[in-house]
C-alpha cells in the first residue's frame, strides 16, 4: 500500500478531508467543507492555501516560483520557522529559520467537528517534541506546541511565517502594532514604536516585541480586512522584501512583492521561549476575514 493510500484509509474524513500525492511527490492534505477549502503539505506541516467560503481565492500568497522538494522550504502559505528564526545564532552552515519547515511531519490525528476539519501533526528532533494543530473552518487556527523532552533547560524561537495575498502592497496598512517597540532588521536598530499604522514604501523587515491581541491587515481599495489573533506570542514579524531583495530570491518572482505581506506570529530574540525539562509552550494564531 502506498503512503497516501494508507493515510486515506486511516485519516480521510469522507468528502471533507483527503490525501494525495502532489506533483512534486510530497504528500498533500486537501480540505473541502462548506466553510472553506484548504491545502496542507505534511512537509513542514505547511498550510499552502486557505479559501474561506464566499471568497474567490486563497487568502494566503504562494509564489509562482515556489519550490516543492524534500529538504527545501516553500515560498508562501504558512512556513513554521523553528527552532530558530533567521540565521542560526552560532552555526551559519545550518539552514535559515530552523529545520521544522523542511521536514515531513507525521500525521497523528484528524477530526471533524460541526464546522471544522482538524489535523494534528508531530515532529520530534533534538529532544524537542512539537505538535502542530490546524483547524480549518470559517477561520483558520494554527497552534504549535513544543515540549522539552530533554533533562536540561532549552530555548527556542518560533515564527508562524504567514504570507497574506493582497492586491497591492502600496494599498495596505497594518494596525494593532501601534506603540509596540520593534527591531528594524535592515538597520539593526531598536525603535520605541510608532503611534501610526504601518504602511509599505520600501523593504520592511521588523520584529515587534510585545504581546498583542489582534492585528488587522487592511486593503484600502478592496475593503478586505485580514484579522490575526495571536496566542502565546510575544513577537510579531512584519516583512516585505520589496524590489531588490525580490530579485535576489530564486524562488520568488521579481514583482511578487506587490502581492504579499508577511505578518508572523512569533516568539523570537529577546522573547525566545525558555523551557525547563518536561515543560511545554504553545504558540498560535487564528486568522480570518473581517
Ligand atoms: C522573514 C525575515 O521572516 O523571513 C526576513 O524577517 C527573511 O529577514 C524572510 O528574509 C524570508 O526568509 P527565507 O529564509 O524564507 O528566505
Amino acid at each position: 500500500m502506498t503512503c497516501v493510500e494508507e493515510l486515506n484509509e486511516l485519516y480521510a474524513l469522507e468528502n471533507d478531508l483527503s490525501f494525495e500525492t502532489h506533483a512534486s511527490g510530497l504528500t498533500l492534505a486537501r480540505v473541502n467543507i462548506p466553510e472553506c477549502q484548504a491545502e496542507c503539505m505534511l512537509h513542514g506541516a505547511h498550510v499552502l492555501s486557505y479559501r474561506p467560503a464566499h471568497r474567490e481565492r486563497s487568502i494566503l500568497f504562494l509564489s509562482d516560483q515556489a519550490v516543492f522538494a524534500q529538504g527545501k522550504p516553500i515560498r508562501g502559505g504558512i512556513p513554521i520557522c523553528f527552532p530558530w528564526f533567521g540565521s542560526h545564532p552560532t552555526d551559519q552552515t545550518l539552514p535559515a529559520h530552523g529545520w521544522a519547515r523542511t521536514q515531513a511531519w507525521e500525521l497523528i490525528e484528524t477530526a471533524r467537528t460541526k464546522n471544522q476539519v482538524i489535523l494534528r501533526m508531530a515532529l520530534a528532533q533534538d529532544e524537542l517534541y512539537s505538535i502542530c494543530e490546524l483547524a480549518f473552518g470559517a477561520e483558520l487556527s494554527i497552534d504549535v506546541s513544543v515540549t522539552n523532552g530533554s533533562d536540561i533547560p532549552r530555548t527556542f524561537e518560533i515564527a508562524l511565517h504567514t504570507y497574506f495575498e493582497i492586491n497591492s502592497i502600496t494599498d495596505v496598512e497594518v494596525s494593532g502594532l501601534e506603540n509596540v517597540p520593534y527591531v528594524d532588521q535592515l538597520k539593526n536598530e531598536i525603535h520605541p514604536g510608532e503611534n501610526t499604522t504601518i504602511r509599505f514604501e520600501e523593504e520592511t523587515d521588523r520584529i515587534y516585541q510585545g504581546s498583542v491581541k489582534k492585528i488587522t491587515l487592511s486593503e484600502r481599495n478592496q475593503k478586505t480586512q485580514f484579522i490575526i489573533e495571536p496566542r502565546g506570542s510575544r513577537s510579531t514579524i512584519v516583512w516585505n522584501p520589496w524590489i531588490e531583495k525580490s530579485k535576489r530570491m530564486a524562488d520568488f518572482g521579481d514583482e511578487e512583492y506587490l502581492r504579499m505581506c508577511c505578518i508572523e506570529t512569533a516568539n523570537v530574540r529577546a522573547n525566545q521561549i525558555k523551557l525547563a525539562a518536561g515543560q511545554t509552550h504553545s504558540t498560535g494564531a487564528t486568522i480570518r476575514l473581517a
